[in-house]
C-alpha cells in the first residue's frame, strides 16, 4: 500500500493501467488498494473518469537526507519509520539494542502515540510530526531540571520560524495557541538519573492535519495557523537547531537562566488556575516557574510550589 502511495505522492493523476504496471498488479487489485489507503491511512483520494487517480494534496515523506541538508550542523543519526507503534518506544528499544546516543526516532505514523499517564497521542499518517531524540545524561540531576520546559523553549522557537506566531506555553508540557493544543512533550527516562542515564525527548507537533475527530481536546496545526501546507523535514531541521541551541545553553548554565523566557512564553502567567492532582485540587494564580522548572502558585497569598509528573493544570472558568 505505501509503494502505491509513493507513486501518487506528486499529486498528479496516474492512471490505473500505469499504476498496475508499475506495482506488476491488476487495475481492479489497483481500485482496491487505493481504497484501503484512503479508508486506514485517512487520505482522500480524486477518481476522474479518463484521467486515474489522484492525491487530493501531495504528499512529501520525511526524508534523513532532505533534514540534513537543512540543518547541516547537527550530526545525530536519523532512523525513519513508515510505521511504529511510538516513536518514544522504538527510541527505549535502540537504547536497550545499545545503539549509541544521541540519535533521534521519527515515524510518518504512530499506532500506539503515548501522551502523558498513557493517554494516546493521535498520530495519522503523514501529516505531522513525530520526533523522539535520545540523550546520554552523564552530569545528574542538574541536567534534567527543568528540561521538559526548556525543549517546550525549543519547540516554540522553531513553531515560530514557521510562522506560527500566536503559540505560547502552557506548564509543564504543552504548546498552544490560545486555547488549542498544538504540540506536546513527554520525557522518558532509564537508568540512573543521579548518575548515568539515557532522556528520550519525544515531541509531537500537529502540522498538516487539518481534521482529527479522535482528539478529545481543542487542538490546532501549523497548516490550520498560517494557512500553508509546510515541508516537514524543514520543521524537522528547525526543531533541531532550536533543540541544540537550547540543550547547550541549560547544559552549561541550568534552567535559572532560561526561567525568566519561558515564563515571558508562558500563556497563564497570573491566571487563576486549577492545579489537579488525581482526585486533589487547589487554586491559586499562577505566578511562574522556580529555578527548577516547578511551578509557583499563590494560594490565599501564599506562594506554594508544586512540581511531578501526575499534575495538571486547568484555566478557571472565573480568571
Ligand atoms: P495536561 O498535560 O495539563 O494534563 P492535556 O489534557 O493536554 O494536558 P496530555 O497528557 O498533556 O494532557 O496530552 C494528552 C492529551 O492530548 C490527550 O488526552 C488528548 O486529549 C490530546 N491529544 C491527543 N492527540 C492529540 C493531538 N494530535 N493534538 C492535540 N491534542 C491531542
Ligand atoms: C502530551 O502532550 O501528553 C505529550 C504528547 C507527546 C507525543 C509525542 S509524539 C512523539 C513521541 N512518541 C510518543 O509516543 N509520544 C511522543
Amino acid at each position: 500500500m505505501l509503494t502505491l502511495l509513493k507513486l501518487l505522492k506528486d499529486g498528479r493523476f496516474h492512471s490505473g493501467e500505469a499504476l498496475g504496471a508499475a506495482l506488476g498488479v491488476s487495475r481492479s487489485a489497483v481500485w482496491k488498494q487505493l481504497q484501503h489507503l484512503e479508508a486506514e491511512l485517512n487520505l482522500p483520494i480524486h477518481k476522474v473518469r479518463g484521467k486515474g487517480y489522484q492525491l487530493a494534496s501531495p504528499l512529501v515523506f520525511l526524508n534523513a537526507e532532505a533534514i540534513a541538508l537543512n540543518a547541516p550542523s547537527l550530526a545525530w543519526p536519523i532512523h525513519v519509520s513508515d510505521t511504529i507503534d511510538s516513536t518514544n518506544a522504538e527510541a527505549l528499544r535502540l537504547i536497550d539494542a545499545g545503539h549509541a546516543a544521541p540519535f533521534l526516532v521519527l515515524a510518518e505514523q504512530q499506532t500506539a502515540g503515548r501522551g502523558r499517564r498513557g493517554r494516546k497521542w493521535v498520530s495519522p499518517f503523514a501529516q505531522n510530526v513525530y520526533y523522539s531524540l535520545v540523550l546520554r545524561i552523564e552530569g545528574g540531576l542538574r541536567q534534567l531540571e527543568g528540561l521538559s520546559l526548556v525543549v517546550g523553549l525549543a519547540v516554540l522557537q522553531a513553531l515560530r520560524e514557521l510562522g506560527v506566531l500566536g503559540a505560547g506555553l502552557k506548564w509543564p508540557n504543552d504548546l498552544l495557541v490560545v486555547d488549542k493544543k498544538i504540540a506536546g512533550i513527554l520525557l522518558e527516562l532509564v537508568g540512573d538519573p543521579a548518575d548515568i542515564c539515557h532522556v528520550v525527548i519525544g515531541v509531537g507537533i500537529n502540522v498538516n492535519m487539518q481534521k482529527a475527530e479522535e482528539v478529545d481536546q481543542r487542538w490546532t496545526s501549523v497548516h490550520l495557523e498560517t494557512g500553508v501546507a509546510v515541508d516537514r523535514n524543514h520543521l524537522v531541521a528547525q526543531l533541531g537547531i532550536q533543540l541544540q541551541r537550547y540543550l547547550e545553553r541549560h547544559k552549561a548554565s541550568g534552567f535559572s537562566a532560561l526561567q525568566g523566557e519561558w515564563e515571558q512564553n508562558h500563556l497563564w502567567q497570573g491566571q487563576v488556575a486549577s492545579l489537579i492532582a488525581g482526585s486533589s485540587q487547589v487554586d491559586g494564580v499562577v505566578l511562574g516557574v522556580d529555578r527548577q522548572g516547578a511551578l509557583r502558585l499563590s494560594v490565599d497569598g501564599v506562594e506554594k510550589i508544586y512540581s511531578g509528573g501526575e499534575l495538571s493544570l486547568r484555566l478557571r472558568d472565573d480568571s
